[in-house]
């Protein structure tokens, strides 16, 4: 496929087909994913394969995301954004859930840290975070070239997650991904319009 034609159809997906993946298409986006640039040229990338219903419901455990969602109190929450981005939320939230559970892969992309979070102070230093999504946008490229979509999902209980799979210490998740084949009624959100020639600076802001 043409690079642009795969960048359009990556889309972002959260109802999934119950419909497995190959074992050949997934090994093709990972090795594709390892193509991505990466800061200090190491790839310190590592990519967890949860097919298991067990572990998918331990995730969602650990993230706390069994709670039941009230519609009209997230409404409300949301009532003085964006249209687009309230359209965004207001799907994207009921379904974090369903989307570990009903996906037939989830994959944990994990990374090694340049320093411990707390000791973050420059931009400079999330180098190993950005390098992490140039793989994962790669690997998001080649699923979607097959068809594949996913959600990146950031966790925020990562000490409860890194414990309940075993990823040694010294390593940060960068994403957790459900992915699978769109379902039938599969809801792809409208992307924002830019109009691109506002965002290209020649030499200097203005
Ligand atoms: C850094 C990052 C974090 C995201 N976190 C979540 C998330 O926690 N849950 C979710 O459902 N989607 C998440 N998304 C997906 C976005 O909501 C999605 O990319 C956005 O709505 C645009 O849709 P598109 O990918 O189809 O263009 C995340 C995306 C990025 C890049």
């Amino acid at each position: 496929m043409e690079i642009r034609e795969v960048i359009e159809k990556r889309r972002t997906v959260r109802d999934f087909k119950h419909e497995e993946i190959s074992t050949e298409i997934l090994k093709y986006s990972i090795e594709n994913a390892f193509k991505a640039p990466s800061y200090n040229h190491l790839r310190e990338w590592d990519f967890i394969i949860v097919k298991s219903l067990e572990t998918k419901l331990k995730l969602v455990e650990s993230e706390n995301l069994n709670k039941e969602i009230r519609m009209d109190e997230l409404a409300k929450l949301f009532e003085n954004e964006e249209l687009i981005k309230k359209e965004m939320y207001l799907d994207a939230i009921p379904k974090q859930n369903k989307m570990i559970l009903n996906a037939p892969v989830v994959v944990i992309v994990v990374f090694k840290p340049k320093k411990t979070i707390n000791k973050v102070d420059r931009i400079y230093d999330l180098n190993c975070v950005a390098s992490a999504w140039c793989c994962i946008e790669n690997f998001l490229l080649s699923l979607a070239e097959h068809d594949i979509y996913g959600v990146t999902y950031i966790p925020q209980h990562t000490g409860k997650v890194k414990k309940m799979l075993d990823i040694p210490e010294e390593l940060e998740i960068a994403a957790i991904i459900p992915i699978g084949y769109k379902a039938e009624n599969a809801k792809i959100l409208t992307q924002k319009e830019i109009n691109i020639s506002e965002r290209i600076h020649y030499e200097r802001w203005k």
